[in-house]
């Protein structure tokens, strides 16, 4: 994963087909998707549970690109060595998981990964200030996690904040939540990205039909280039 500033679009699985995952992704990467985005949730930093670590695994040799593990789970220390070994390339972890949120940055770089911090939309842009030299990346989340399909909440001062913050560090700005062609640009003229978008890319298709999932990989796209 060499770094650049580029728009990439990670679709989020929690809208796919939970009966075919492996399909899913790799239909989704044929459609055009940059990365995959996998929402890992432990029903009690969130109130949902997904999938855990032997999923993430399974999955991984459906993926060519990037895995992005979105860990909304609490405590995450005691889980990093097994999402690394189940082959995520990025593992983002939730500032308001714990205290030592800077020690599970360092544990995820140690691992092997990608060290990303997400914030929940009620948390200010100044919690990542000190944590911009051992993360890779910034998940600003734009719904309450738990849940797909929400909508969108705007952050586009606190991605403005956070991109002035990162100054010319290698640190992505991923975006996380209720993502479309509609929502999209104002962030990526923030200065975001990575744009997770979960229900704006899997509706409509399918495993048998994925042709809506690259057109709908496509607006996005061309929304943010108007
Ligand atoms: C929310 C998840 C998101 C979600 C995005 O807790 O972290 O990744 O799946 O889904 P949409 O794009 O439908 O808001
Ligand atoms: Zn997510």
């Amino acid at each position: 994963m060499s770094f650049d500033r580029s728009l990439k679009i990670a679709p989020s699985i929690l809208a796919a087909d939970f009966a075919n995952f492996g399909a899913e992704c790799a239909a989704v990467e044929a459609q055009g998707a940059d990365w995959v985005h996998v929402d890992v949730m432990d029903g009690h930093f969130v109130p949902n549970i997904t999938f855990g670590p032997a999923m993430c695994k399974a999955i991984r040799p459906h993926i060519k690109g990037t895995m992005d593990v979105h860990l909304m789970i609490a405590p995450v220390d005691t889980y990093i060595d097994a999402f690394a070994e189940a082959g995520a390339d990025m593992i983002t972890a939730h500032v308001e998981a714990g205290p030592h949120i800077h020690r599970t940055l360092q544990a995820i770089r140690a691992a092997g990964a990608k060290a990303g911090v997400a914030l929940n939309p009620g948390t200010p842009a100044e919690a990542v200030k000190e944590l911009l030299d051992v993360v890779d990346l910034v998940c600003v989340m734009t719904v309450n996690p738990g849940f797909g399909g929400q909508s969108f909440i705007d952050m586009t001062e606190k991605v403005m904040d956070i991109r002035a913050m990162i100054g010319d560090r290698p640190v992505h700005i991923e975006i996380d939540g209720g993502v479309d062609p509609t929502t999209a640009p104002m962030v990526v003229e923030a200065g975001a990205d990575v744009l997770v978008a979960g229900s704006a890319v899997f509706k409509g298709g399918s495993v048998a039909n994925p042709a809506p999932y690259g057109e709908n990989i496509r607006a996005i796209r061309a929304a943010c280039a108007d």
